[in-house]
């Protein structure tokens, strides 16, 4: 499947993201509006280049698009490959999740006083053009898997830190914290800065 490459979208995402955070706003209106602005994102499956869209049949992988100079943000593709899942984890940092294509099922979970993880209602699906939030304030811990067990799905994710670098925890099946910092599977960022591709000298 082709998809043609409008960088200039991730773009203007990433500087109405970067003017967002400028505002300085609280949580709940900054995911609020967070949301808005992804959502716009990945209605349109024209913009991210076959690279940062490539399953690797061992593990999902984690595509870096951008992080903000002074890491108040990054921008991630996630790409599953068929049947592909996360461990339990959690983020330590707000989170949006954008579906660009394909689909993935989120469950969520709790702990409970002693530490135990409890199921937190039921899985939630997410198509192409929704988002759904995370962080720690409304809930942090979950587990994501490809809707799919026959093809390949990519969800877009902005976090409100430098994900890769991020210490955080996985989590056993008894509860138990394991830490974690996911790094990054691409050596190479996206180049949204080549204007003249997109207003050629005539
Ligand atoms: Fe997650």
């Amino acid at each position: 499947m082709a998809h043609t490459n409008n960088v200039a979208r991730l773009r203007g995402f990433i500087g109405a993201l970067a003017e967002l955070l400028d505002q300085q706003l609280e949580e709940p209106a900054l995911l609020d509006r967070g949301a808005q602005l992804l959502g716009e994102l990945v209605k349109h499956d024209d913009w991210l280049s076959d690279e940062f869209a490539h399953p690797s049949p061992e593990r999902y992988q984690q595509y870096v698009l951008h992080v903000d100079s002074a890491q108040r943000f990054s921008v991630v593709s996630f790409v599953w490959g068929p049947g592909q899942e996360t461990p339990v984890h959690d983020h330590r940092v707000w989170g949006l999740i954008g579906m660009l294509r394909g689909a993935e099922d989120a469950q969520g979970f709790r702990r409970d006083q002693s530490g135990a993880l409890h199921l937190e209602g039921p899985a939630q699906r997410l198509l192409p053009g929704q988002v759904e939030a995370v962080s720690p304030r409304i809930g942090d811990i979950h587990q994501v898997r490809n809707a799919f067990s026959d093809r390949t799905s990519v969800s877009i994710h902005v976090y409100g830190g430098n994900i890769g670098a991020v210490q955080r925890a996985v989590y056993l099946a008894d509860g138990s914290e394991k830490p974690f910092i996911s790094g990054y599977s691409n050596a190479h960022l996206p180049n949204i800065w080549d204007l003249s591709k997109e207003n050629p000298t005539p």
